[in-house]
């Protein structure tokens, strides 16, 4: 049995990828890792998604409402909430009204310090209080006294940071701003962009939750692709995610019309998923929007060439010089330094957008004049198509090239494929790539158990990442790395969930408010594993058995001076005895030295996941020192539902 082998992975001479696709689906984006703490922090609203008070709460009485003012904040932010006493309003005590915020269901709160902000409209003499409270008892963490400088006629910004004076027990709190009306003219005060953030991720600002963006992280990842998914095309075309609102000061980005259920703030805009990828070190993989909807919407041929130079710009924009026009914009963003772009996807899925008449464009037309315009300014970039050889597949088929209707790609273009799978198919699509052209696999996961009833995307996701799952899908990977020369990446999707609101429960990483329960689901475990032991160049391999149940691939990491790597796994072996492995690789001498790391399930239920409830992690891992024997032959065994590593770089 041979795998393709003996190539360099890639096309950019980086080590082969495993990475994830970030779009904002179970409020991963807001609510999840950007670490904004206010919920609704500036009444943004559309078409699906009404403007409203939701998630504030008022103080003593007070009066909440939202109001669009002749003179708004912004263009962007036409709403805002008038905050006003009304007879309802006790005058004991301090006499302040004002309003808490939920947050995106809790508010983590410790000795730390939070960066808040707010803007006010109408004349205030006195100062504001800000401060950080739980709401089960009646106990304040910590506050500040802001002083206004509140006016009439203008949106005044005010800003403040907070450090409570001790760590709250739970997360059940909220953020508060009260002021007393008797300083106002009228009783009342209009505010809007209430924003909160705790410290975030290597310090930025507008920046990534430190445990969410840490536990990615820690997966070793290479690649960020982004944004979307779904989110890219947006629910109409008037409605996709349009880069370009997403720049600049918060007062100017407008919000979207998110197509997973909820307004998005466009807080993580094209700047902030650069700065993701630049401070994880990742490269990045862009979509840019190819003109079709998730409703069928498609710009004709006629209308398309704006869609084109807007992808170029944001090209421009992500690694253009900083004298270029939108180059310039980036610096005076703050980063006058190009980033590198080496891959554009055009569209989403767009086999599936507006199908047929969307995806015969796609094929016909639409897919050719964003790849001729991009090559032509940008002849290093790879360009991607947003479909794979196999789609749009017919009816009961799921791999190899569709001649009738699939996408014929111009020479250069590379296609994108997206398995959402049940576990046995995953493991039948290990040689997927074997005789195949470029792909980049944009999207995947194990979603469904085996023999999920038909139509099954009618049907639930299984309710976490499970163990059966997860080697299903690392059977696929080792499937794709050992065609890497073509293959140059692997993306994990969606990647996070807040188990507060989600529409797709599989993810590799769940969260609520409370960083206690941000865990790490069983397929993180076999992603890390494989990320941890990159590979620059893939290893021709011989074997005097075929494949099934054992399932492996080797290859070499220049970048670790040349050590030689084993990934394999084990699936549905009928033997009860663990599968004796020996692995000779050319020119190990004797007494060689290697690392095996294995991944086993600790509970034995092939259906066990992790769950952030119990907190209990089923992914047992053993590491031990393997010795290669006399012929320079490193040998061990490794038992049903195993996946595992071996590396001589065994430091
Ligand atoms: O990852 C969830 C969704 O699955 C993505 O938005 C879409 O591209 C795919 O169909």
């Amino acid at each position: 049995v041979h795998s393709s082998g003996g190539n360099i992975t890639g096309k950019f001479g980086h080590s082969y990828g495993y990475g994830f696709l970030h779009e904002d689906i179970n409020n991963s984006g807001d609510g999840g890792i950007y670490a904004e703490l206010i919920q609704n922090r500036a009444f943004q609203h559309s078409t699906e998604f009404p403007v409203s008070t939701a998630h504030y709460f008022p103080i003593n009485g007070a009066n909440l409402s939202i109001q669009f003012l002749d003179e708004p904040l912004s263009k962007a932010l036409p709403a805002s909430m008038r905050v006003a006493r009304t007879g309802n309003s006790s005058p004991s005590t301090t006499g302040e009204i004002g309003f808490k915020n939920e947050g995106y269901w809790g508010m983590d709160i410790r000795k730390q310090k939070y960066m808040g902000s707010f803007w006010v409209k109408g004349a205030y003499n006195g100062s504001f209080t800000a401060s950080l409270q739980s709401d089960l008892v009646y106990e304040v963490f910590g506050s500040v006294q802001v002083h206004s400088r509140a006016v009439d006629d203008q949106w005044t910004e005010h800003e403040f940071e907070l450090v409570p004076e001790k760590d709250a027990p739970t997360s059940n709190n909220s953020f508060a701003i009260t002021f007393d009306p008797k300083g106002t003219k009228n009783g009342s005060l209009d505010f809007n962009l209430i924003s909160l953030f705790p410290p975030t991720y290597k310090g930025r600002k507008n920046g990534l939750r430190i445990d969410i963006a840490e536990a990615l992280a820690d997966m070793n990842p290479r690649f960020l692709r982004f944004p979307g998914g779904n989110m890219l095309e947006g629910l109409t075309n008037d409605t996709y995610w349009d880069w370009k609102d997403t720049l600049g000061p918060l007062k100017d980005r407008p919000g979207f019309q998110g197509v997973w259920g909820y307004q998005q703030t466009h807080g993580l805009g094209l700047m902030e998923y650069l700065e993701w990828a630049e401070d994880m070190n990742l490269q990045i993989v862009i979509g840019v929007w190819a003109g079709l909807a998730l409703n069928g919407d498609a710009t004709p041929k006629e209308n398309l060439q704006p869609f084109i130079e807007d992808a170029l710009d944001e090209i421009e924009f992500i690694r253009g010089p900083p004298n270029s026009t939108w180059g310039s914009r980036r610096a005076e963003l703050g980063h006058p330094e190009p980033f590198e772009l080496n891959y554009v996807e055009i569209g989403n899925e767009d086999w599936l957008a507006g199908y047929p008449g969307g995806w015969q464009s796609y094929r016909q037309y639409r897919f050719r004049m964003f790849f001729d315009a991009i090559t032509a300014a940008y002849p290093d970039i790879q360009v991607i198509a947003s479909a794979a050889t196999s789609d749009p597949a017919s009816e009961g088929r799921t791999t190899g090239p569709n001649t009738k209707e699939g996408l014929s790609f111009p020479s250069g273009a590379i296609g994108d494929y997206h398995p959402y799978r049940e576990p046995d198919e995953l493991v039948y699509e290990f040689d997927r790539f074997d005789n195949e052209i470029g792909h980049i696999v944009g999207e995947m996961a194990a979603t469904h158990v085996n023999g999920a009833i038909p139509p099954r995307w009618e049907g639930p996701l299984y309710k976490y990442p499970w163990w059966i799952g997860a080697v299903g899908e690392a059977i696929s990977l080792i499937g794709y790395e050992r065609n890497s020369d073509r293959i140059p990446v692997a993306f994990y999707a969606p990647v996070l969930k807040n188990e507060n609101r989600f529409q797709w429960p599989i993810t590799l990483i769940q969260f609520t408010a409370d960083p206690k329960m941000t865990t790490r689901a069983v397929t993180w475990f076999c992603w890390s594993l494989f990320a941890h032991h990159p590979i620059s160049h893939t290893l021709p391999t011989t074997s005097n058995s075929s494949y099934n149940p054992l399932y492996w691939t080797a290859g070499k990491d220049q970048a670790r001076n040349g050590a030689l790597v084993w990934k394999g796994a084990v699936y549905n072996s009928t033997d009860s005895s663990p599968i004796p492995v020996s692995i000779e690789f050319q020119g190990i001498k004797p007494g060689t030295k290697a690392s095996l790391t294995m991944l086993t399930n600790s509970v034995g239920d092939p259906y066990a996941y992790n769950d952030p409830f119990t907190g209990l992690n089923i992914v047992n891992t053993t590491i031990i020192e393997v010795i290669a024997g006399m012929n320079g032959t490193f040998e061990f065994s490794l038992p049903e539902l195993s996946v595992a590593v071996l590396d001589t770089d065994a430091s």
